[in-house]
């Protein structure tokens, strides 16, 4: 039987794998599946705000959106590993600050005007705990963007198998709104990825992720 490995322990092993370093163009394509100009756009002009990103793991999008620029990126991951590698990658900004935290435990009333996360929402249990930490962390008028996957209950990574919670956008958008959120319309991410050799994958032309966008 396979052993079943917590997101820590998951993260921390593709880490030290070398995941996410030196990505190559063609896997950098490929991830952004999950982000894409859909979700750039939800994001929006970034250059004078305090941004908070739930689950950095090794800086992928953090680093493009430090080159955009920002007053300053916090970046919270509960893989120490990652947060290492996020560390080495991004060491060129001043204004990045990095800490293994899990977006459960982490709260800083009204100190955001952005809040976004890709790919990790469906590792976190206590969905609602995080969203409320995610809504107080915000200032009045800030804006939470979460890209969500349509993911399973259980990731298979081949040797060891990762449990994950799924929610619905449906059910981001209630929780939200419960919070006292103002709810967008939901973005859909559409994979169109194509390889170096013209390979696609098989969700080619299907929605893969929702981008939940909410403003406080
Ligand atoms: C698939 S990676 C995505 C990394 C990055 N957002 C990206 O798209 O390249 C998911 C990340 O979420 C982090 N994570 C999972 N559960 C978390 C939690 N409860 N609190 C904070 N980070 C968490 C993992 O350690 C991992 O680095």
């Amino acid at each position: 039987m396979k052993p079943t490995l917590t997101a820590r322990e998951h993260y921390d092993r593709l880490a030290e794998m070398g995941n996410g370093l030196n990505d190559p163009p063609a896997l950098l394509e490929f991830m952004a599946r999950w982000d894409g100009p859909p979700f750039w756009n939800a994001l929006g002009d970034t250059t004078k705000k305090d941004v908070l990103e739930v689950g950095i793991g090794c800086g992928r999008i953090a680093g493009q959106l430090l080159k955009l620029g920002c007053s300053s990126l916090t970046g919270l991951d509960i893989s120490p590993k990652s947060i290492a590698a996020a560390r080495s990658q991004l060491n060129e900004f001043s204004n990045l600050n990095l800490l293994v935290a899990d977006v459960t435990e982490f709260n800083r009333p009204a100190s955001f005007d952005v809040v976004y996360s890709v790919l990790t929402f469906m590792h976190v249990q206590d969905k609602r705990k995080a969203l409320w930490n995610l809504v107080d962390s915000l200032r009045q008028g800030g804006q939470i963007i979460l890209s969500i996957d349509k993911a399973s209950d259980m990731f298979d990574f081949g040797d060891w198998l990762v449990p994950l919670h799924p929610w619905t956008p449906e059910q981001y958008a209630e929780e939200l709104s419960s919070l006292g959120c103002k709810v967008n319309e939901f973005i859909p991410l559409i994979d169109n990825w194509s390889g170096p050799t013209g390979q696609k994958t098989e969700t080619y032309g299907e929605q893969i992720a929702t981008v939940v966008k909410a403003t406080r």
